[in-house]
């Protein structure tokens, strides 16, 4: 059993090749598995110093570990991790543990988890973020499965893990497939940030006419208050840097119309299923939809009257614009939060949110300072209904909104789309009012339809005659 390795990696692309180095760095014997003999010899290149190996035969590889085996994937979601599960499984002891570290769906997962649990093989679904620089020096992860096989790989992965005030940036988060519910619903939050960071660039940009050094200044800047984040380094960052074919600044040569891998689309869906709102989150994943239709739009934009597109008073404008915008970071992480909390009641996970912000705070795309006061509303109540709720969030929200509801009418009354800020407000205002118009909605689905009603004077359900003359 001797001078067998302690965990191995199957997939030596960018992801699995920076962890391993990772895992290497911080003196764990690991080895890694790609059918590929390039990422093979990548892995040696940049393993020299730790003499770090691969296989390039399956077999091998999996004799090459010590029991119970450690394997961790990093290979692309879908079709290829069943492939690799059912080429690994006959291979395989029972205890044996498999950690799938991509961005699967949780319901692949959950199918997994119950396939494999059958052969005695403990699977897991674990987020990491933090792309490629994450995880080369530290990561934040989301592990989810049985709590007794965590505790086998739970050195390795806090060890290497980004550190915040020393604590690791990972935690059990639950069983079945939470590790991958919570990372979706990251990225969800991601999309949702992204979107609001993208109409603060237009509403700069045009509205106010900041040029790319200006967007630099001004994103700088703010990262140096309370809007510090990675999201808003990468942000500042990106105005800087120059095309190399042209040697204008390469945002100006990017098209306007953005991808997306599926993780904010699942977050909307699974949103809808659990009639759980994240608008916000909604917006940003529509938002890149709609960017698609580029033709379309240069042909409304031509055939369209619209306002002048101009901010006046820049000065005052950009103070108010840095309020809204951590109003509605407040709120990306709200609807991300509020989401976790209905989808721990309905799974089962027993999500820990104090927990989950805590290791949000470092290694992961939304990482921010911010997370350090979510972090402390979850600490004071861990079952904090809705991070509204908090006193703490509650002082902040009373300061910005305000000027959040300047900047949003001045925005769209001068013809910007700002789907993400506007979706922000409206979502704040609707939790904020007691009394809403949806009785009118109850009232209209009995007309129509007689599926009832309830009245706010006595218990049971009820139906009326909308029709008779009586009523
Ligand atoms: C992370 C990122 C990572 C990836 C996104 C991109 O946490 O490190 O979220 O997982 O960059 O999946 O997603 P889109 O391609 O859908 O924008």
């Amino acid at each position: 059993m001797n001078n067998k390795y302690t965990l191995g990696m199957i997939g030596l692309g960018t992801m699995g090749r920076n962890l391993l180095l990772n895992m290497a760095d911080k003196g764990f014997a690991v080895t890694g598995y790609d059918k590929d003999a390039r990422m093979l010899q990548k892995l040696e290149e940049d393993g020299k110093a730790h003499n770090l190996k691969g296989y390039a035969v399956l077999k091998d590889f999996i004799q090459s570990l010590e029991l119970p085996r450690r394997i961790m994937l990093l290979v692309p979601a879908g079709q290829i991790v069943d492939n690799v599960i059912q080429e690994l499984v006959p291979l395989l002891d029972k205890g044996d543990m498999i950690i799938d570290s991509g961005n699967s769906h949780f319901t692949d997962t959950s199918r997994r988890a119950a396939e494999l649990d059958e052969q005695g093989i403990h699977f897991f679904g674990m987020g990491i973020s933090g792309g490629e620089e994450g995880a080369r020096f530290g990561p934040s992860m989301m592990p989810g499965g049985d709590k007794t096989a965590y505790n086998t790989v739970k050195p390795i992965l806090e060890a290497v893990s980004a550190k915040v005030n020393g604590d690791p940036c990972v935690a059990y988060i639950g069983p079945g497939a939470s590790g991958h519910f919570v990372k979706m619903v990251h990225n969800g939050i991601e999309y949702a940030m992204m979107q609001i960071l993208a109409e603060t660039y237009y509403l700069l940009k045009n509205g106010m006419g900041y040029d790319n050094e200006q967007l630099y200044d001004t994103f700088k800047k703010w990262d140096e208050g309370r809007l510090k984040s990675f999201l808003l380094e990468v942000t500042r960052d990106v105005f800087k840097v120059k095309d190399e074919k042209t040697g204008e600044y390469l945002i100006d040569v990017i098209e306007d119309e953005a991808k997306s891998k599926g993780t904010g689309k699942w977050t909307s869906q699974v949103a809808m299923d659990l009639q759980l709102p994240i608008p916000t989150i909604n917006e940003a994943v529509s938002s890149r939809d709609l960017s698609k239709f580029k033709q379309l739009r240069v042909a409304l934009d031509a055939a369209l009257p619209h306002p002048a597109e101009k901010i006046d008073n820049p000065l005052e404008f950009e103070a108010q614009l840095e309020q809204s915008l951590y109003f509605a970071m407040i709120t990306c992480y709200a609807q991300g939060l509020h989401l976790l909390e209905a989808a721990s009641a309905e799974y089962k996970y027993e999500l820990n949110l104090k927990e989950i912000s805590q290791i949000w705070r470092g290694g992961c795309i939304i990482r921010a300072a911010l997370l350090e006061d979510i972090y402390q509303a979850y600490t004071q109540n861990p079952k904090l209904p809705h991070l509204y709720a908090d006193a703490a969030i509650q002082d902040k929200l009373k300061e910005v909104v305000p000027s959040s509801r300047k900047v949003i009418i001045k925005a769209i009354q001068n013809g910007f789309a700002i789907p993400a800020f506007a979706s922000a407000i409206t979502y704040y205002d609707s939790f904020r009012t007691a009394n809403s118009p949806l009785n009118l909605t109850q009232a209209q689905r009995d007309f129509f339809g007689a599926h009832t009603f309830e009245r706010t004077d006595s218990e049971g359900i009820f139906h009326a005659d909308w029709n008779s003359n009586n009523l």
